[in-house]
């Protein structure tokens, strides 16, 4: 992996941590970021949720329902349901280690048990200027003023001018409404526009000058990519960065189209497919 807080060179492929490294430990958690650092990510990826009180939470679901469990300090219904109707409060006393455990028990641990749902606060506290952060705004529609929070925080830790300087931080969405809001707050922040597994090498080709005026990078699904997208994507000077590839023979076919980097939930297999090449 690159050293953080360095822009890769054109040449290298970027390793996203997917939720961290979410193949081997509970997605969103210290634990998962934490091991896809140590197995040479070069960015942790971020999903962003909006608490009812107004907190930024990493988390990729909208509901609590897949992966919170309640502890003896959650009340009823706390552990359930959407993030947006709860307090940080009540979705701080939610366990998202123990469902991994259940799910996966070939990578089970004990010291998953009990893991909580990250702020976005405490993960820059956490990883400050040492880390690269990939981050989603999800569902944004649904949580008004969530691209103005993540500026403050970005602001609060620093973040912001070594995200315009050298991509410290990536801002990726599905929705193109939720980017183009944050390119007007600040034209100089790195943007990657999502497109969804619905679409096809051609529909995503024909949207990219629209992107282009607002995005540095394009994140379509795997199965999307061919040699003819990545083409006339650097043709417009948009990054092409896939989700989600988690087997090695997939790595190296992307990699052959010229992608500039991918979301693994496997960032060792990245490291060694990037090692061999
Ligand atoms: O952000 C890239 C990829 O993570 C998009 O899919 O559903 O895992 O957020 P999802
Ligand atoms: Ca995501």
């Amino acid at each position: 992996a690159a050293p953080a807080g360095a822009k890769q060179p054109e040449d290298v492929v970027l390793n996203v941590g997917h939720r961290g490294a979410s193949g081997y430990a509970p997605e969103h958690t210290f634990a998962a970021y934490d091991l896809a650092l140590r197995m040479g990510a070069d960015y942790i990826e971020q999903d962003l949720q909006m608490t009812r009180d107004g907190v930024l939470v990493v988390l990729h679901d909208e509901t609590l329902d897949r992966t919170a469990r309640p502890t003896a300090e959650s009340g009823p219904g706390d552990c359930t349901g959407l993030v947006r109707e709860k307090t940080l409060a009540q979705i701080k006393t939610c366990d998202v280690g123990s469902w991994f455990n259940e799910a996966y028990p070939q990578y089970a641990r004990p010291e998953y048990v009990g893991l909580k749902i990250p702020t976005l606060e405490e993960v820059f506290q956490r990883y400050r200027k040492s880390v690269n952060y990939y981050i989603e705004t999800k569902s944004p529609e649904a949580a008004p003023g969530m691209e103005e929070e993540l500026l403050r925080l970005m602001d609060e830790y620093g973040l912001r001018r070594p995200a315009a300087e050298r991509w410290q931080v990536l801002i990726q969405s599905f929705s193109p409404a939720s980017l183009q809001k944050v390119h007007a707050l600040d034209p100089s922040l790195p943007l990657i526009q999502l497109f969804s597994g619905t679409e096809t090498s051609e529909t995503i080709q024909a949207r990219l000058d629209a992107t282009a005026a607002y995005a540095v990078g394009i994140g379509p699904s795997k199965d999307d990519v061919d040699a003819a997208l990545v083409g006339a994507a650097h043709a417009r000077c948009l990054d092409v960065h896939p989700y989600t590839v988690n087997e090695s023979a997939e790595m190296e076919g992307l990699i052959a189209t010229g992608v500039d980097g991918m979301f693994t939930n496997f960032p060792d297999r990245l490291d060694a497919v990037l090692g061999e090449s």
